[in-house]
């Protein structure tokens, strides 16, 4: 079944033992097809799912979200993505058009009634839906609030209805201006004045991760919180501010490769694969509930080290040229100089490491770019 483009919405129901290890084979083959696409390397917690479940992804045909699908319906799960398509693509997905275990549902999360009817016989929920990007927040902060904060509630509104356990993907940006040497979850916020429109993303994703909290301590719900740290790759679009397919984008074209600020300010970038994985691992593992885990890598790079590692990677001619904050931004944007993460509590509950390098994250970038 071809995913619904509108018109009622097609749910697949439960896949029967006898046909889930039919499908795995038929998803292999179909997403195998797809250049962006890695075979799953199994670690121990990816192996002990022994039996399809039926998943909800909001923000499924997003960039992280159309690999998480990818994994889990080559598992051998049911997965229902709500999405609105507004940073999505339908693109990210046409690799399970003819795919049984994938619906597609367009709708907004801060619709309940649609959302209600994507949660129907949802064993577990992956929420990634949010509106990202800096420049889409500082462009779109109220619209931004709205889908970050209320839209989250009625996700997790119907995960206590329905009792269905409910992982919700937050931001490094809840750490805000702490530029400490390896940033721990139970650290200190550093956020800047509300009027500062761009902490307005931080503020929710802490919000979300409260009410996540909150919900395990008040109501006993299994909510999981994930604090995702730079993630690149495949599918990643640069135009929401995005340095990484930004820079890449540039090279190839020859264009200048700007640099916003003095480029001293250093980030330290996961890759999708290895980043879905350890999404997964916590979405497994019992000990990792009603907290936040950083998922990160902690390799540190300054955004002109990028550049040029970028320029060289795609044997660019493009120039490296810096801007000033204020001609890309409102006045008075207040970037932040480090972020790394201490992933040592996802490494010891999960045994997650990463696997891919910088170097892989631009080249894979590029490929996906180039074709
Ligand atoms: N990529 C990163 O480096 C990063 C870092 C920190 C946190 N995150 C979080 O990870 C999640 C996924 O981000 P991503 O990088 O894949 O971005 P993305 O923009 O590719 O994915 C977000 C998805 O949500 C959908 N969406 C937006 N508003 C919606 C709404 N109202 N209703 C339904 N769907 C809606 C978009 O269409 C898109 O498919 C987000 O929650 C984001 O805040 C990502």
């Amino acid at each position: 079944m071809p995913p619904s483009q509108g018109g009622a919405p097609h749910i697949p129901d439960r896949l029967s033992p006898q046909n889930l290890a039919l499908a795995r084979s038929d998803t292999s083959k179909s997403i195998a097809q797809s250049p962006y696409y890695w075979p799953t390397k199994p670690t121990g917690l990816i192996d002990q799912i022994a039996s399809a479940l039926k998943y909800l992804v909001t923000g499924g045909a997003g960039f992280i979200g159309s690999h998480l699908v990818d994994f889990l319906t080559e598992e051998g799960h049911q997965v229902v993505v709500f999405d609105d398509f507004s940073t999505g693509s339908k693109s990210n997905l046409k690799q399970h058009s003819d795919s049984k275990q994938l619906a597609v549902i367009e709708g907004s999360i801060l619709d309940p009634n649609a959302l209600k009817a994507a949660t129907k016989g949802v064993d577990r929920i992956i929420h990634l839906a949010a509106a990202v990007g800096l420049f889409n927040i500082v462009q779109h902060p109220l619209r931004s609030l709205r889908i970050n904060i209320t839209g989250s509630e009625n996700v997790f509104d119907l995960a206590l209805e329905n009792k269905t356990p409910v992982l919700v993907a937050s931001s490094s940006e809840v750490y805000g201006k702490n530029t400490a040497d390896s940033l721990s979850e139970d650290d200190d916020r550093i956020v800047g004045s509300p009027q500062k429109i761009r902490w307005s993303y931080s503020d929710a994703k802490a919000i979300d991760e409260s009410m996540a909290v909150a919900l395990n301590v008040q109501a006993g719900l299994e909510t999981r919180i994930v604090r995702l740290f730079n993630t690149v790759g495949p599918r990643q679009m640069g135009q929401y501010g995005m340095v990484v397919p930004r820079f890449v984008s540039a090279a190839l074209k020859d264009e200048p490769i700007e640099i916003y600020g003095t480029g001293k300010q250093t980030r330290c970038f996961g890759h999708v694969y290895d980043i879905v994985r350890a999404l997964i691992a916590v979405d497994r593992s019992p000990h990792a509930i009603g907290r936040p885990i950083n998922l990160g890598v902690s390799q540190e790079i300054s955004i002109l080290d990028l550049a040029k590692k970028v320029k060289e990677t795609t044997n660019s001619d493009s120039r490296i040229v810096f801007k000033s904050y204020d001609e890309i931004y409102p006045r008075g944007f207040e970037d932040t100089e480090r972020r790394v993460p201490n992933n040592s509590l996802l490494k010891s509950l999960t045994g997650w490491s990463e696997t891919k390098n910088i170097d892989e994250i631009i080249q894979d970038v590029a490929s996906f770019l180039k074709r």
